[in-house]
């Protein structure tokens, strides 16, 4: 793969499968009987942000309990010796591939651990108990949040991720079901500024068919091997 210099890695729920978090729409997926798509949303915490802010509370909590895994490790170290460009896209609000020590990364969906203010978009650390209306310390408004990408909500960071698709030459996907866009067209995208496209899931997903190649297990087992042979390269 001498040829490959660029590289942009998509990850989702899945690459977080293995160190117990659970996935959004495997067995489990529902939220005390809610869908996600229901909870998540602008509306939802205009109408019940009391739900909204115990989902995320809750899932903060899983959070302590939990350590990154051999996939996310891989992806650090390939973080830390690749001598091209990479970009680690996450949909994770997980911070697991920080821990492992990943930097050249961004949460398109936003962070369990940081707080968006509704009123002045100032984004802070989470703190301990945040119930909705905690006052923003920059502009004083009762409006902190949880600093989440809700659906019907832009992404963050769309231009750089944009930007990075456009010069890949491989384009990787990790542990998302392809079920949610604009992540799920990254791989169109890739492909038609010319990067080659990998899969790596645990099940077929909505946009395997859109990949040159679909590799099926799990991450952990699957992205070690796939980082050792891309360092070797
Ligand atoms: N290894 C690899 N893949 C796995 C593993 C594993 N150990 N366990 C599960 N998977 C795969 C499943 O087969 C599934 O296709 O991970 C995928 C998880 O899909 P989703 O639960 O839909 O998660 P994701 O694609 O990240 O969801 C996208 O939806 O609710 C929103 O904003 C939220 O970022 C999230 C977005
Ligand atoms: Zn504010």
């Amino acid at each position: 793969m001498a040829d490959i210099r660029n590289i942009v890695v998509l990850t989702g729920a899945g690459i977080s499968a293995e160190s117990g978090i659970a996935t959004f729409r495997g067995p489990g997926g529902l939220w005390e009987g809610h869908r996600v798509e229901d909870v998540c949303t602008p509306q939802a915490l205009a109408r019940d942000p009391e739900l909204v802010h115990r989902f995320y509370d809750l899932r903060r909590a899983a959070l302590a309990g939990v350590e990154p895994n051999a996939a996310h490790r891989a992806l650090a170290k390939l973080d830390a010796e690749w001598p091209g460009e990479l970009l680690i896209v996450t949909q994770n609000v997980d911070d697991l591939h920080e821990r492992a020590g990943a930097t050249r990364m961004l949460h398109m969906h936003g962070e369990l651990l940081s707080a968006l203010c509704a009123d002045c978009g100032e984004r802070a650390a989470w703190s301990g108990d945040m119930p909705p209306g905690e006052i923003c310390a920059t502009c004083g408004a009762p409006a902190l949040r949880p600093d989440i990408v809700f659906f019907g909500e832009m992404p963050y960071d769309m231009d750089v991720i944009e930007r990075a698709l456009a010069r890949a030459d491989l384009f990787v996907s990790i542990g998302t079901s392809g079920a949610v866009y604009p992540a799920a067209g990254f791989v169109q995208t890739a492909k038609y500024h010319g990067a080659r496209t990998l899969e790596m899931n645990l099940d077929p997903s909505e946009g395997s068919g859109w990949f040159a190649e679909s590799r099926r297990g799990p991450a952990g087992e699957l992205v070690p091997a796939w980082v050792e042979a891309m360092l070797k390269s």
